[in-house]
């Protein structure tokens, strides 16, 4: 188990557009490895390469059933709308109200290069989203309606 520091949307690899994954080699499988502690050990429910300091096309979805490995991800399609509470490990401590899509449809390489098709519906058609902004060095506080008050997060 090898955890990963997660850096914040105050340092640079949080803004970044991040590069294609090229080469299905050792160093990815440990960089999926690794995420995928990391993620676990933050509860999150996504983690985005450069969130680790990676720039590259590499995200992790926790879908609750299995950690879905998502590289070179594309939006494939997207339907529906839900307005809801986002948050993100890079920006500890706040969270935000977000609109998006209700159903995502994303294709993506597995960590052996072969394409593959995943849809979400609420929470991870959410997370779906936000990740694959991530690579593009978008964070949620950029496209969010507003953050919660300290009132709403006491609540929660
Ligand atoms: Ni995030």
């Amino acid at each position: 188990m090898a955890l990963r520091r997660i850096f914040t949307d105050k340092e640079p690899a949080l803004h970044k557009v991040c590069k294609p994954v090229t080469n299905f080699d050792k160093k990815l499988f440990q960089l999926l490895d690794d995420m995928k502690d990391t993620l676990l050990d933050a509860n999150g429910v996504g983690l985005a390469a450069p969130q680790v300091g990676i720039l590259r096309r590499v995200v992790l979805v926790d879908t609750g059933d299995e950690v879905l490995e998502l590289i070179n991800p594309e939006m494939v399609e997207t339907s529906g709308e839900q307005v809801g509470v986002e948050g993100c490990l890079s920006v500890p401590g706040k969270y935000g109200i977000v609109k998006r899509p209700m159903v995502a449809k994303v294709k993506a390489q597995d960590r052996n290069g072969n394409w593959f098709e995943a849809e979400g519906e609420e929470l991870i058609a959410r997370c779906f989203c936000h990740e694959l902004d991530h690579l593009d060095g978008i964070v949620y506080t950029q496209v969010m309606d507003r953050f919660l008050t300290e009132e709403e997060l006491e609540e929660m």
